[in-house]
Parts: structure tokens; C-alpha cells; sequence
């Protein structure tokens, strides 16, 4: 079996999950009378601001359930806590809600996120928004698409100061800070920022054209490994800036032709010269 072969399997797989794990989660947030019954339901994680609720681990034992009836001997790291080592050399990485604290303030934008990985290369992705039913999927070789609408970028970009640009924030308020501080300089530059609350539905969003560019320092692997491999596999481009203190690992992710002019302008909000 040829690795694009193998690739195109795991994302059948990947989909195939995200799709059984997002009808799960909406199920729950139905069931559920009131928002304010899933706020009750909410626990702090690493912060007052970081929440995890009943669906979140409850898609999360799915997600887990099936990869072990399908592929016993993969790995699996996942957001809730789930581990299993790897006898294949692929790892499964699991967010089984990217956007908890929207799906809590019943704030219309999370997503189930599964990639598999190996060596540190991610072959195959899907991130499913199971309330607009989009089930955005990616393999290695493969191309990028949202449910059968093949993703690409368009031929040329617009100027950066006509692009509207994702991000996101952490939940330490001392990175939120600094992620705030360089806001000050990036947004008077762009057509206007966007903060969705999803991770892999921003990278997502990058691949079918409803971001033109996105960045966030400190991203956990759950959050972009789907998402990044479903915007390369669109034909977009990464870079994983490190800038100073708390903006260490800043993902940026955008059009070919938007990098470069992106790079300089979070570099130069960082305060920091070009070389
Ligand atoms: C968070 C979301 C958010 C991003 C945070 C992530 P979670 O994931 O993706 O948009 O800014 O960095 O941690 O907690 O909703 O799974
Ligand atoms: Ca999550």
C-alpha cells in the first residue's frame, strides 16, 4: 500500500468518527433544555476561563471507542486526556470539541477535530462543524475539501491590508496580554479581525476562503493537526513564527503571495526588526 493510498483510508476513517462524534455533541446540546443547564455542566480545566463539559468527554470516549474497534494498534492523544500508545507508528490526535466555551454560551461555532499522524506528519484530517453539517477533510497528496467542494485558493491574494485575518486567544491571562498588545498594531493594518473561537475551524476557514489569513501563539497539537493539513492540502502556507516571551510558537497561515507580508507585520508588532 503507497503512503496517498493509506492516507485517503485514515481520512475515510477520520471522517467517518468526526461525523458519528459530531452527531453525538449536537445531540447533547439538544437534550440539554437551557444554556444554563450546559453551563452547569461546564468544569474549569487549566484556568477559570478553560472549560470541558459532559460532551466534550463523552465525544471523546466515542472518538476513542471506535479507533480501537478500527485501528487497535494506532496511538491516540487526545484534549480530554485520553492516551494510548502507538504499536503502527500512527497517532490519532483528538479535540472532541474545539470551541467548548461556544458550545457552552450556545455561541454557533465548534467542531470535532481528528488527524492522524506519523513521524510528526500529519496524513490525514477532518474537522466537522456538525451544526452547518460541514465536514472538512484533508489526506496527504490528497487535496482538501468541504464535504464534496474541492478547496483551493484563489490565484492571487488581496493586499494585506484588504485581507480579513483569524486569531485567537489563550486562557492564561498573561499570553492574553501580549496576544492583546499586538492586536493594537495588526488591526489598524487589515480589512478587520476575526476571533471565532475555534482553532481548526479558523485553519479550516483559511482553506475555503472565509479567512484570508490566521495566527495564534501557543496553539496544542489537537488544535491544529487536522485544520493545518486540511489548509495545506487546500494549497496554503504555514509558518511557525517564534516570537518573544508568551508569543513563542505563533502559527501563521495564509495565501502564498500573504505570507511573507504577514510574517513582517506580526514580527514588527512583536516590536521586533526584520532581518
Ligand atoms: C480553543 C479554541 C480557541 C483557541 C484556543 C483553543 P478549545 O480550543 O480553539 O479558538 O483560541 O487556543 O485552546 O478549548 O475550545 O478546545
Ligand atoms: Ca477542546
Amino acid at each position: 500500500m503507497t503512503v496517498t493510498d493509506d492516507a485517503g483510508v485514515l481520512r475515510s476513517i477520520a471522517t467517518r468518527i468526526a461525523s458519528e462524534a459530531g452527531a453525538l455533541v449536537l445531540e447533547i446540546a439538544n437534550e440539554r433544555a437551557t444554556l444554563t443547564s450546559l453551563r452547569d455542566d461546564a468544569v474549569r480545566k487549566s484556568s477559570s476561563t478553560d472549560l470541558s463539559t459532559k460532551a466534550d468527554r463523552a465525544s471523546e470516549q466515542l472518538i476513542v471507542l471506535r479507533l480501537r474497534e478500527l485501528r487497535p494498534d494506532d496511538g491516540v492523544i487526545a484534549e480530554e486526556g485520553s492516551t494510548q500508545p502507538s504499536m503502527s507508528g500512527i497517532n490519532w490526535i483528538v479535540d472532541p470539541i474545539d470551541g467548548t466555551t461556544n458550545f457552552v454560551y450556545g455561541f454557533g461555532s465548534f467542531a470535532v477535530s481528528i488527524a492522524a499522524v506519523r513521524d510528526g506528519v500529519a496524513l490525514a484530517g477532518a474537522v466537522y462543524d456538525p451544526l452547518r453539517n460541514e465536514m472538512f477533510s484533508a489526506a496527504l497528496g490528497l487535496g482538501a475539501h468541504c464535504n464534496d467542494v474541492t478547496l483551493e485558493p484563489p490565484p492571487v491574494a488581496a493586499p494585506l491590508a484588504e485581507a480579513l485575518i483569524g486569531t485567537g486567544f489563550s486562557y492564561r491571562s498573561n499570553k492574553r496580554f501580549q496576544q492583546a498588545k499586538l492586536l493594537t498594531t495588526i488591526l489598524p493594518r487589515v480589512r478587520d479581525i476575526r476571533r471565532q473561537g475555534a482553532a481548526a475551524l479558523d485553519l479550516c476557514y483559511v482553506a475555503a476562503q472565509r479567512l484570508d489569513g490566521y495566527y495564534e501563539a501557543g496553539l496544542r497539537p489537537w488544535d491544529r493537526a487536522a485544520g493545518l493539513l486540511i489548509a495545506e492540502e487546500a494549497g496554503y502556507v504555514h509558518d511557525d513564527l517564534d516570537l518573544p516571551d508568551e508569543l513563542a510558537e505563533t502559527l501563521v497561515v495564509t495565501h502564498r503571495d500573504l505570507l511573507s507580508p504577514l510574517l513582517g507585520l506580526l514580527i514588527e508588532a512583536a516590536g521586533l526588526h526584520q532581518v
